[in-house]
């Protein structure tokens, strides 16, 4: 099976690459190299992966790649959301016109299956805990917004035949995540590293769901395989973790003499936040493999000697 993989030199797409390649798949990344890391790039040439230049907004970039691929992964987006407030129209054209897009090309191409990596951000500030698929979905950033905009996208195309499976991933960490865009792991490591202390914005008893990238690439791979389409998923640990334990969990095991450091709260950052997994339990057979602090271990075991 032939899968074409968008931002597929980004941190979520160049691991899920090799997981695939791994599994015997035959992958292709397709990355516009605007936001990818040199790590990422390395990564897929070390193991082999064919990566192609190309833009999801540029109809003859997806023709040429799309030529007999089965399946495409659709990882291509602008993740920042801080950058999203400022730059809202950016998000909107890249993450929901670009989604458009490649939906359209897909068609165009005789490729009917679509895994599209949407956000834990479509659901806003959480209501009620754990958070299901049903919870009401109310994005308060523009990021947030351009994915579940991206999401009715790919309902609209699926009306013409594409077939999707939809996938909110909640915090994602691993090897390969860039600094200039990353979640707080892997601020808490670079930190740590060079000897700072770890900033926590607020009290740190906010909490995550933090699920390691080899368990989404899996929650790929599984939503490939299964005969259900047209779905929507909640992808995470299911467990919540506060702040300020992870802080602590990071400077146990570097063993190092670290302080934490707290600093006025974010606007806007959610306080609580955790995913009920369980129709991807269910209906996947998702059952995600890394405890946090196994995958923290395991980052740390495989932290790149170049950095990205
Ligand atoms: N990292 C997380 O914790 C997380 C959580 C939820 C959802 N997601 C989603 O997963 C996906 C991947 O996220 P990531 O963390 O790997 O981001 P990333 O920024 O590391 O990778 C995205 C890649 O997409 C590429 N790209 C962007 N626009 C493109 C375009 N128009 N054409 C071609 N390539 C383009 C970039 O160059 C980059 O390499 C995104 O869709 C994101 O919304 C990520």
């Amino acid at each position: 099976m032939k899968v074409l993989i968008t931002g597929g030199a980004g941190f979520i797409g160049h691991n899920v690459a090799i997981y695939l390649k791994n599994l015997g798949y035959r992958v292709i990344a397709f990355d516009s190299l605007k936001r990818s890391t040199i790590l990422a790039k390395d990564r897929l040439m070390e193991n082999g992966i064919a990566l192609l230049k190309g833009d999801i907004m540029v109809a003859k970039d997806l023709d040429v790649a799309l030529k007999s691929v089965d399946v495409v992964v659709h990882a291509a987006a602008y993740i920042s959301v801080e950058e999203s407030i400022r730059r809202p129209v950016i998000y909107f054209r890249n993450n929901v016109a670009g989604t458009a897009s490649l939906a359209e090309a897909c068609l165009r191409n005789g490729v009917n299956e679509l895994i599209y990596l949407s956000s834990a951000a479509v659901y806003g500030d959480p209501k009620s805990l754990p958070i299901g698929e049903e919870h009401p979905t109310s994005p308060i950033s523009p990021y947030g917004l351009s994915k579940l905009m991206g999401e009715e996208v790919l309902k609209f195309y699926a009306k013409n035949g594409l077939k999707y499976t939809i996938l909110r991933i909640f915090n994602a960490y691993g090897v390969g995540q860039s600094p200039s865009y990353a979640g707080v792991i892997t601020r808490f490591i670079e930190s740590a590293l060079k000897g700072r202390s770890l900033v926590i914005y607020g009290d740190g008893q906010q909490t995550r769901d933090f699920v390691h990238v080899q368990d989404v690439a899996e929650a790929i791979r599984l939503s490939i395989e299964s005969s259900t389409k047209n779905e929507t998923f909640n992808i995470g640990s299911g467990k919540p973790t506060k702040i300020y334990e992870l802080a602590k969990t990071v400077i146990d095991l570097l063993n190092k003499d670290i302080s934490i450091r707290h600093a006025m709260p974010r606007a806007g950052d959610i306080r609580q936040s955790y995913a009920d997994i369980s129709k991807a339990q269910s209906i996947l057979g998702f059952c995600p493999s890394f405890s946090l602090k196994q995958g923290l271990i395991n980052l740390l075991e495989n932290l790149p000697k170049k950095r990205p």
